[in-house]
């Protein structure tokens, strides 16, 4: 037992500093900024499940996603985890307008330009009026105008794709990554994937086991660790330290995440 804990320890440590050295977000990481809190899509966000659209809030872990593959090709993907939900927070989100519709997520989130063959994403508040942003039918749409607007809750579900369509209605979705805060999405998503994997041999997937109706505030524990070691934007500091040990005693995402201010997602 002992000699298991030490060989997960050792890896996962071998894991967290690959990434900490590796994420390029890491290396601009500054700490004296007050949090500004709010990553990811709003709870009224609408997305496209196998059975129709749906709200974000309703989505669950194993449903199916609306998305696009490495390959370039739209299909479904299956929600693997949720990496952040927040369901009593409230921020103002960047609201983008385009020809079919309105999408609003943070500030900082993912948003795809470019084409499905050729995927590329910008953050959502740097998109400007003429970008194009990509339709369910893979079609182009322009950005009409941008705004701020207040939104209720935190969602940023993790699909096998890490894409997914998104808006403010059925009709208006948009490609959108689902990481924020995070200047190499593909690549990050690769690594976290590659992490998910890692806790699932060693967990099981119950690693990604949420109680969608108690835990009103759920980081994912894997989030959890490396934002502790690679603190990509902020953590709480009287938490920090804890957070990995954190991870090892409560792995199954049980834990509160009191202190925690996440904004990769
Ligand atoms: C949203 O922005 C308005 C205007 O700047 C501000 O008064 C309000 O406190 C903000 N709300 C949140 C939740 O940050
Ligand atoms: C694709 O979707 C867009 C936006 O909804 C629409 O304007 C366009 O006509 C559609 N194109 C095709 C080929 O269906």
């Amino acid at each position: 037992m002992a000699r298991r804990s030490v060989a997960r320890l050792a890896l996962l440590g071998v894991s967290l500093a690959a990434i900490a050295t590796q994420l390029s977000g890491c290396l601009r990481t500054s700490s004296g900024h007050a949090p500004h809190r709010g990553s990811c899509f709003p709870a009224d966000a609408v997305v496209i499940g196998a059975a129709g659209p749906k709200r974000m809030a309703d989505v669950r872990v194993g449903d199916s996603l609306l998305g696009v593959d490495a390959a370039g090709k739209i299909g479904f993907s299956e929600v693997r985890a949720w990496l952040h939900r927040d369901v009593d927070a409230h921020s103002n989100m960047t609201v983008v307008e385009t020809s079919i519709g309105k999408v609003v997520a943070s500030a900082k989130h993912s948003i795809a330009t470019g084409t499905v063959g050729r995927v590329e994403y910008a953050y959502a508040d740097e998109l400007e009026m003429g970008h194009e942003l990509i339709a369910m039918n893979g079609s182009a749409v322009r950005v009409v105008s941008t705004g701020v607007q207040a939104a209720a809750g935190f969602y940023s579900p993790l699909t096998y794709s890490s894409n997914f369509f998104v808006g403010s209605s059925a009709d208006s979705v948009v490609l959108a990554h689902g990481f924020a805060h995070n200047p190499a999405p593909v690549f990050s998503a690769h690594v976290v994937h590659a992490l998910m994997n890692i806790a699932e041999v060693w967990y099981g997937t119950s690693v990604h086991a949420i109680e969608q109706e108690q835990q009103r505030r759920y980081l994912h524990p894997v989030l959890r660790a490396v934002l502790a070691v690679c603190p990509i934007v902020s953590i709480d500091a009287e938490s920090e330290a804890s957070l990995a040990w954190q991870w090892f005693r409560a792995p199954r995402g049980a834990a509160a995440d009191d202190g925690v201010q996440a904004h990769v997602v």
